[in-house]
C-alpha cells in the first residue's frame, strides 16, 4: 500500500461523510502493520457534541476488529467535499493517535490535487500524556 492509495482510499472514505450541520466532508484511512486499511468518515449529531470525527471513526473500527498496529493514517476534508486546504486533525483525535500508536507514527494531511504534507504524531502533539506514563 502506497502513501498515495492510502490518500485515496480516504479521499473516497471521504463521500460517506454525514455532515448535514457543517457540510464539511471529511475522510481518513488507516493502515494497520499487517496491510489491512480501515476508512472512517465524520458522523455528525443533531446535539453536536455526540459528533465523531472521521480519524476516530477509523481507530475505533480497528480496535473493534482487534487490531493493535498501526503505520499511517490519511486525513482529507472539504467544505462539501471541495479539498481546497488541509484538514489536521483535531486534539482529541491526536489524543486518541497517542493511545494507540508511538510518536513516529504517520499523518498524512492531504491538500488539494490529492498532494499531503507528511508529518509525525510527536510533532502534532509534543508534550503528550500517554499511555507509558501511567504505566510507571
Ligand atoms: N472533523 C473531523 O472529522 N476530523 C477532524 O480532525 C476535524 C474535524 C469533522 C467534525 C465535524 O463533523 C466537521 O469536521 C466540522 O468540524
Amino acid at each position: 500500500m502506497t502513501d498515495k492509495e492510502l490518500v485515496l482510499k480516504a479521499i473516497d472514505a471521504m463521500k460517506n461523510s454525514y455532515s448535514p450541520y457543517s457540510n464539511f466532508k471529511v475522510g481518513a484511512a488507516l493502515l494497520t502493520e499487517n496491510g489491512t486499511v480501515y476508512t472512517g468518515c465524520n458522523i455528525e449529531n443533531v446535539a453536536f457534541s455526540p459528533t465523531v470525527c472521521a480519524e476516530r471513526v477509523a481507530f475505533f473500527k480497528a480496535i473493534s476488529e482487534n487490531e493493535k498496529s498501526f503505520l499511517k493514517i490519511a486525513v482529507v476534508g472539504g467544505k462539501n467535499g471541495i479539498i481546497s486546504s488541509s484538514t489536521p486533525p483535531c486534539g482529541v483525535c491526536r489524543q486518541v493517535m497517542r493511545e494507540f500508536c508511538s510518536d513516529d507514527f504517520e499523518i498524512l494531511i492531504v491538500r488539494e490535487n490529492e498532494n499531503y504534507d507528511k508529518v509525525l504524531l510527536k510533532d502534532l502533539l509534543p508534550h503528550s500524556f500517554k499511555p507509558e506514563i501511567l504505566a510507571k
